[in-house]
């Protein structure tokens, strides 16, 4: 029997994260060279209804009834039981692999569980849009972190580059003239979870400390949109340098993300900040294209565990 994959991006905010979980716009674009795959094998020796899933980067290989609701995978399976109405399926094995560097920014949890509906839902010969793919992550995304603005299902399902505004149709960004951006990696890892709920903490206890940030991070990512829009990438480094420092003053940047920012700078980058949730994970600069390589090879000598640079178009 034919097995049936699917794959899905990585993901890097450009500007906005964090102040879009507060209801800012916010710009992102997927990753290409990093990808999530599923794939699900028929077993049609194995009784209705078993469902074994594999995931060997986290080493996890267990029916789905051993595990707990809560967990994303299984949740992804059964959001798509739901949403086509089936009650028990043909047993199969959803193998789970991905390239992308988990807990560091960049969707990892969100292209899995896309990658997985897809391909379970393929299996079940059920087409659904892309609306209904980025509902259904969504859906699982909240298990990953409680507050999640939906930004990273979205960009992944839809796989161009968008402005975000959370609750929002999607906005697809145009990019009049392609520009560079180079992705260093902390390899510290840090659960979006963890600087999210902190973040709603600080915010909870002093809202006019913090709406005023989120409000200018807003500004900045309307003036980005602006400058991608009309090919003026130029402008975005300035944006990118105020961004991080107003995510700097929310508490969820780290010495390290701060020195590779300042590394990127020296080797000639426009302006750079974090990507994601913070305190680990990646951060990005943005380069004119004949600079690019010696960005990257300038965070891989301070302390970047691994960079990747990419064109946005
Ligand atoms: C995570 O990629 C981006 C955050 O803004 C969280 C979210 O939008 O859900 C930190």
């Amino acid at each position: 029997m034919p097995a049936f994959s699917a794959t899905a991006p990585g993901k890097i905010i450009l500007f906005g994260e964090h102040a879009v979980v507060y209801g800012r716009p916010a710009i992102a674009v997927p990753v290409d060279k990093v990808r999530a795959r599923a794939t699900v094998i028929p077993e049609p020796r194995a009784a209705s209804g078993s469902v074994r899933i594999q995931a060997v980067d986290i080493g996890l290989d267990q029916l789905i009834s051993e595990l707990p609701a809560d967990n994303p995978l299984a949740a992804a399976v059964h959001a798509v039981f739901r949403a086509v109405g089936i009650q028990r399926s043909p047993a199969f094995t959803l193998r789970i692999s991905s390239t992308i560097p988990q807990a560091a920014g960049m969707g990892s949890g969100a292209a899995v569980s896309v990658a997985a509906i897809r391909a379970v839902a393929a299996f079940l010969g059920r087409l659904l849009t892309d609306e209904q793919v980025s509902d259904l992550a969504y859906e699982v995304e909240k298990l990953y972190h409680g507050t999640p603005s939906g930004i990273d299902n979205t960009v992944i399902t839809h796989n161009m580059p968008i402005y975000y505004v959370r609750s929002q149709p999607i906005q697809l960004l145009q990019v009049r003239q392609s520009f560079w951006l180079v992705i260093g990696d902390t390899g510290i890892k840090s659960p979006t979870s963890i600087a999210v709920g902190e973040l709603r903490q600080a915010w909870q206890a002093s809202p006019l400390i913090y709406e005023p940030l989120f409000d200018r991070v807003g500004e900045i990512t309307q003036l980005a949109r602006r400058s991608i829009e009309n090919g003026e990438s130029r402008d975005l480094g300035p944006l990118m340098d105020e961004n991080h420092t107003l995510l700097q003053q929310m508490g969820v940047s780290s010495p390290e993300l701060d020195r590779l920012c300042q590394v990127a700078r020296q080797a000639g980058a426009l302006g750079a900040k974090l990507s994601g949730g913070g305190r680990g994970g990646n951060m990005i600069a943005v380069a004119a294209e004949e600079n690019a390589p010696q960005v990257a090879q300038a965070l891989r000598a301070e302390s970047a565990v691994r960079t990747i640079t990419v064109r946005i178009k």
